[in-house]
Parts: structure tokens; sequence; C-alpha cells
């Protein structure tokens, strides 16, 4: 999995081998109005132009879909929604389906994030519902699972993932999933996972992946999101079962956010 390979420079250096491309999403949540979503793209897609080796992916609000959406057409750059609603269409004031996220030009749309999970009351069999309907309406689902401090410091973490797998997961497919590893302890607080807690984390959640999906799970792609920065990215990266970020704060600033997405890179 980690060749050491020989440099230019006659030194060696240790490159991990990835089997699965880098998948990096910015979660914007409830930032940025149409003008300032649009002065990000002006700076943000020159930035990131060349790179043709990472999935790019941002969550902009609901409102600001459309107009990204346009303005991102023929780049390398994918949308995302931050939620949806499960049902097709019918009387559900203010909620927004699959098929108005796919026509409005999303590839993917988050589901189950935490913040989803703890103000608006979303179980898991909700969560279930929702990964189900994207997937139905050919959207990527992006699953969100992980654990809050106090669970963590009870020694609760893998019960919880297990938990949120095995009734989130239930009767979805692999096609299009991503799932996105954010414990709830390092959300917006500057307070990151070791790279070491991400890998054990992302290892137990490929180990319940392989178990649903057998040999599938090792092309789906696990994200690592919680106060993820461009100065460790690098180190998170480089863990074998790492193979991308959802990213909050630092997704608001077109150049942190490229330095995210062009990781492992000499700045
Ligand atoms: P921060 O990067 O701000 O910690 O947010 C992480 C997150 O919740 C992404 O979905």
């Amino acid at each position: 999995m980690t060749p050491v390979l020989p440099l230019d420079n006659g030194s060696m250096a240790t490159v991990k081998y990835r089997m699965r491309k880098p998948f990096i999403a910015a979660n914007w949540k409830m930032h940025k109005t149409i003008p300032e979503a649009l002065a990000f793209l002006s700076a943000f897609l020159p930035l990131v132009k060349d790179v043709t080796d990472v999935t790019i992916v941002l969550a902009p609000p609901f409102t600001a879909l459309a107009r990204v959406s346009e303005e991102v057409r023929g780049s390398n750059v994918r949308i995302a929604a931050q939620d949806l609603f499960f049902e097709e269409k019918g009387a559900f004031t203010g909620e927004i389906s699959p098929v108005m996220l796919a026509d409005v030009g999303c590839s993917y749309v988050i589901v189950g994030h935490s913040e989803r999970r703890q103000y608006f009351f979303e179980t898991d069999d909700v969560v279930n519902k929702k990964t189900r309907a994207a997937q139905k309406f050919g959207l990527g689902a992006i699953f969100c699972i992980g654990e809050s401090l106090a669970e963590r410091e009870e020694g609760k973490t893998f019960e919880v993932i297990h938990r949120e797998i095995e009734r989130g997961l239930d009767g979805v497919a692999p096609r299009g999933l991503v799932v996105a590893y954010e414990p709830i302890w390092a959300i917006g607080t500057g307070r990151t996972a070791s790279p070491q807690q991400a890998q054990d984390a992302h290892a137990f959640i490929r180990e319940k992946l392989r178990g649903f999906y057998g040999n599938e799970a090792e092309r789906l792609c696990i994200l690592y999101g919680g106060s993820v920065t461009p100065e460790n990215i690098d180190s998170l990266m480089e863990k074998p079962d790492v193979d991308g970020a959802l990213v909050g704060g630092a997704s608001l600033k077109p150049e942190q956010f490229a330095s995210i997405v062009t990781f492992g890179r000499k700045k």
C-alpha cells in the first residue's frame, strides 16, 4: 500500500499508493449569498483548473445552487446540496426533492450531517430514507457519521459508527456512495482527530462496508471531516483509508480550500 520510491534527487520517499481517486468536498453550511459564492468561484476555479486527479465538490446553500452550478459547468468542479427530502414531490412545504437537486445540476448530496441530526432531529431512519432517495434519482450520497465527545470518552466510538452504518445504509447500493467520518467533537472546534484516530475509524468503516458490499468496498471513498486545514490535510491523506475530506470553515476561503484540494504538493 505504501511503496518507497526513489526521487529525482536520489533520496527515497514514501508514496501512498492510491486505489481510490481522492475526493475533497467543501460544505459551506449556512454561508454565502449568490454574489459571495460567485466571488469565491472567480478566485477558486483558476487555482484548481489543472487538478485532474482529485474529485472536487462544492456544497453551497440551496439558494446559490443554480447560479453556482451554471458557473462551474464545463469545469472540473462538481456540485452537491447539503440536504434533501426523501419524497419525489408533494405537499411538503419548504422541502427540496432529489429530482429538484438533479434538475439544478447537483451530482451529490450530503446526508446525515451531524448538524442535521443534532439541530433538526434526523434519526438513522430518516437518514436512511434520504440516502436511498438520493440514489434512486441518480445523486451520489455523501453519507455522514461520527461520534460525539461524550460517546468517544465513554469508549463508544465504534458502537456509534456501527449503528449509524447498519441503519443508515440498510438497502443502500454502493453506486455513487461516499462515506464521511466526522467526529462531532472535531467539527468547527479546531480540534482535529489525529491521523491515526482518523485511520482507526476509517479502517473500521471500511470493514463494515466490506460486510455490506464485499470487494466493492475497496472502491468507495471514506472522507474525514472536522477542522481540516491546509496545515493538517497532508498528514491525514497519508493514511491508507483516508481518501479525502469534507471541509467546513476552511472551505469558505478560495485560497485555503484550493490549498487543501492540492494537498501533498509543495506550495
Ligand atoms: P469544520 O471543517 O468547520 O470543522 O466543519 C467540518 C464539517 O462539518 C464539514 O461537513
